[in-house]
């Protein structure tokens, strides 16, 4: 039976810590997650709005259901929640460097106060440009006609958001973080989707010591060092609480 504390994984000060969350962190926020059985994928097909292919085929299709999501995450009722919050205290007050990578494409984590944070599976209020390539803050609907507002050409833009199939951002970065890491941490997802599923199993071959922070145990739960379970914006402070007292 594991124990269920930061003894024998708590790191020394100054060794970095790296932080994987997934969508689950955001649920108390209010933001659906995706395989939960109120998931989105229970609402919509992956290959009917998450794939290029999804895009080229019907890119009405694919604008409405991310336009619904840039909508959804602008109403003023969804807040980072305390997990957010503490990540950005852990990153302020941990003698070392935090890094977040999330899977999420909400910006719950900057608004929280995240600063060291790489998005691999893009950015909701960010619009890509196929043409020339620009990445852009964008806010509104996005329709298929808009032009870039950088090439001035039309129908270039997409969501900057990764979908399945290709290939999620700064990898490199992150396997050099994960390499580094004294502790790495999971929050809030399923263990379902790659390269993220695979971080654990990375830092497991080299020794590093591993916790899963999860409303339940995750497909890959077995590969960690320690697992706490329960709702994000309750053990995820609790754990922050822990780690920095000293
Ligand atoms: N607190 C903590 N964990 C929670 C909470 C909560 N309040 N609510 C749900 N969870 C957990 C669920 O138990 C589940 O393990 O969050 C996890 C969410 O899993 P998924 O819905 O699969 O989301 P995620 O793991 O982020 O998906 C990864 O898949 O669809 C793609 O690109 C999409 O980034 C996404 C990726």
């Amino acid at each position: 039976m594991r124990s269920s504390g930061l003894d024998g994984i708590r790191p020394e000060p100054g060794q970095p810590i790296v932080v994987l969350t997934g969508a689950g962190i955001s649920k108390e926020s209010g933001l659906d997650t995706f395989r939960d059985a109120d998931g989105i994928w229970s609402k919509v097909r992956i290959e009917d709005v998450a794939t290029y292919e999804a895009f080229a085929h019907d890119p009405r299709r694919v604008h409405a259901f991310y336009n619904e999501r840039r909508r959804g995450l602008l109403n003023p009722t969804v807040q980072p929640n305390a997990a957010h919050r503490a990540l950005a205290r852990l990153e302020r007050d941990w003698p070392g460097q935090v890094l977040v990578v999330t899977q999420n494409i909400d910006d719950l984590h900057e608004r929280a106060g995240s600063k060291n944070l790489i998005h691999m599976h893009g950015e909701l209020f960010k619009v890509a440009c196929e043409h020339c390539r620009a990445v852009l803050e964008w806010r509104e609907d996005l329709s298929r006609d808009m032009r870039c507002p950088d090439c001035s050409r039309a129908a270039g833009l997409r969501p900057h958001v990764v979908w399945f199939g290709e290939m999620p951002l700064e990898m490199e970065r992150i396997y050099q973080a994960l390499g580094a890491a004294g502790l790495f941490v999971s929050i809030g997802t399923s263990g379902n989707v790659y390269p993220a599923a695979g971080f654990v199993s990375e830092i497991r071959a080299q020794g590093t010591p591993s916790i899963e922070l999860n409303l339940e145990p995750s497909e890959g739960t077995s590969l960690f060092t320690r697992a706490i379970h329960g709702p994000a914006s309750q053990v995820v402070p609790a754990f922050v609480d822990n780690l920095l007292v000293r």
